[in-house]
């Protein structure tokens, strides 16, 4: 244990431990119990849309495996699991028809979560969207507000079912991450048909009405009943200046308004940055006077996933090294080592990967700056983690994950500041991920896991790595 960090000294008894996943990353189950076919079930099964090839059809298997792996949390010993419900399970076919086989999946995990004592922290849309809906030539997915009608039927039937147990309601994942990956980088599906920067403005913008839709339906037909409480997830990554000079600070700004206020200032103040006015005219959609009532207030508590820094310059003034873009009208270049190598973040441990470099300091920033914009809100840290890096290549290697021990600690150890010296009001953290899983884009190669999964191990064995058992140590101290 590190010197000091004891969670009864630093936490609130009602502060939530948690780990976090979504159900296309863990189910598997993907023609099994009447379930649907998905977007990503489709999009994996093309050559060359995923690094190793695979496919999200059995990964984890906590379909047939829960029961084991919710006996597992509650011997880590947290109170709390983030999942989400699968769209394309609960209606498999059309709008029209729930699946009574998915409903009594999502009852049996949240009785046995309940029954151990660990409390269901559920997911609406965690990009499993089903394939009808992307084909249907009316609805296009995301690009047309159609979809809304049918996130209302999806979502109304998870708060008449689970409501009863489930008091913590996130309506959607990362609408800036997923929004950029999929309409920029054309790596999540729809891939080639979403096309044009232009969409992402639409997709995000779909994204958002529907949130504040769904809020609006549980608020005025479940919440007094049921007591519970909804909010969005948003990724927020922590922006440095490249250097000192007025045009890379100015850069900063901008990341900052194309990130963080772009989702989040409609939901708080009910309209985009007027930044992003300005700099995109017409491309950025408007909502009208109802909408942006409708979603001026539309959480009762921030999820925010954190996971890494990085350095800003102006667009396309340096060669950059490792550049990474998320909306080019934003008129920046972001960077993981700067020009003389310097990585944000620790490059202590075999990290070789760039992505996902340790950076605590980022953390405690991020939720200093999102109180002072936003307020006292409650916020979750409904995600934070740290792939194995490519060069980790034996079993021994894996399990003895010192670099995610050090990864949590500091972790941790800054959510303490940020709670005690700086006055944030953080109510829980959610460790990404519980076992390694199937990601995205890639496959099986990173792992993310307390818990390590040989995926070619017909009985998918999960194996607690050094850090499920400091975890485990710090959630008992
Ligand atoms: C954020 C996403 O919500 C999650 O699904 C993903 O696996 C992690 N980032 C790690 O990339």
């Amino acid at each position: 244990m590190v010197a000091g960090l004891s969670r009864s000294s630093l936490f609130s008894p009602s502060f939530l431990f948690g780990v976090a996943s979504s159900s296309l990353q863990v189910e598997g189950g993907a023609s099994e119990g009447g379930r649907g076919n998905g977007i990503w079930n489709s999009f994996a099964s093309i050559p060359g849309k995923i690094t190793d090839g695979t496919t999200p059809d059995v990964t984890c298997d906590f379909f047939h495996k829960y029961e084991e792996d919710i006996l597992e949390m509650k011997r880590l010993g947290i109170n709390t699991y983030r999942f989400s419900i699968s769209w394309p399970r609960l209606f498999p076919e059309s709008s029209r028809e729930l699946n009574l086989e998915g409903v009594a999946f999502y009852n049996n995990v949240i009785d046995c979560l309940v029954k151990a004592g660990v409390a269901p922290f559920v997911t609406l849309y965690h990009w499993d969207l089903p394939q009808y809906l992307q084909d249907d030539l009316e609805i296009k997915g995301w690009l047309r507000n159609d979809i809304i009608q049918h996130f209302l039927v999806f979502v109304d039937a998870c708060f008449t079912l689970f409501g009863d147990r489930v008091k913590h309601w996130i309506t959607i994942n990362e609408i800036h991450m997923g929004t950029v990956v999929c309409c920029e980088l054309e790596m999540f599906p729809p891939g080639n048909s979403v096309k044009g920067m232009s969409d992402s403005y639409v997709v995000a913008h779909n994204l958002l009405l529907a949130h504040a839709a769904a809020v609006k339906l549980y608020r005025t037909k479940y919440q007094v009943n049921q007591q519970g409480s909804i909010g969005m997830v948003a990724d927020v990554q922590w922006y440095e200046p490249l250097s000192d000079i007025q045009e890379d600070r100015d850069a900063v700004l901008r990341c900052i308004e194309f990130n963080m206020g772009w989702i989040l200032d409609p939901v708080f103040f009910g309209d985009y940055p007027t930044m992003m006015r300005e700099i995109l005219g017409e491309k950025l959609p408007k909502f009208t006077k109802e909408q942006s009532e409708d979603l001026k207030g539309s959480m009762d508590f921030l999820g925010l996933n954190y996971y890494f820094a990085l350095w800003v310059t102006k667009a396309a003034k340096i060669k950059p090294l490792g550049m990474h873009t998320w909306l080019p009208e934003s008129q920046t270049n972001l960077f993981w080592v700067n020009a003389d190598g310097k990585l944000l973040g620790e490059a202590e441990g075999p990290y070789e990967s760039a992505m996902f470099r340790s950076c605590p300091w980022g953390l405690r920033k991020v939720l200093a700056s999102l109180s002072s914009r936003y307020g006292n809100i409650p916020i979750y840290i409904t995600e934070n983690g740290i792939k194995d890096s490519v060069i980790v290549r034996t079993l021994d290697e894996r399990l003895n994950d010192q670099w995610r021990v050090k990864f949590l600690q500091d972790h941790i150890q800054a959510l303490s500041e940020s709670i005690r010296e700086d006055k944030v009001n953080v109510k829980g953290y959610f460790h990404w991920s519980f076992t390694d899983t199937w990601e995205w884009f890639s496959g099986y190669a990173p792992h993310f896991g307390l818990y390590y999964i040989d995926f070619e191990d017909p009985q998918l064995h999960r194996t607690p790595k050094a850090s499920a058992r400091w975890f485990a140590s710090f959630l008992k101290s």
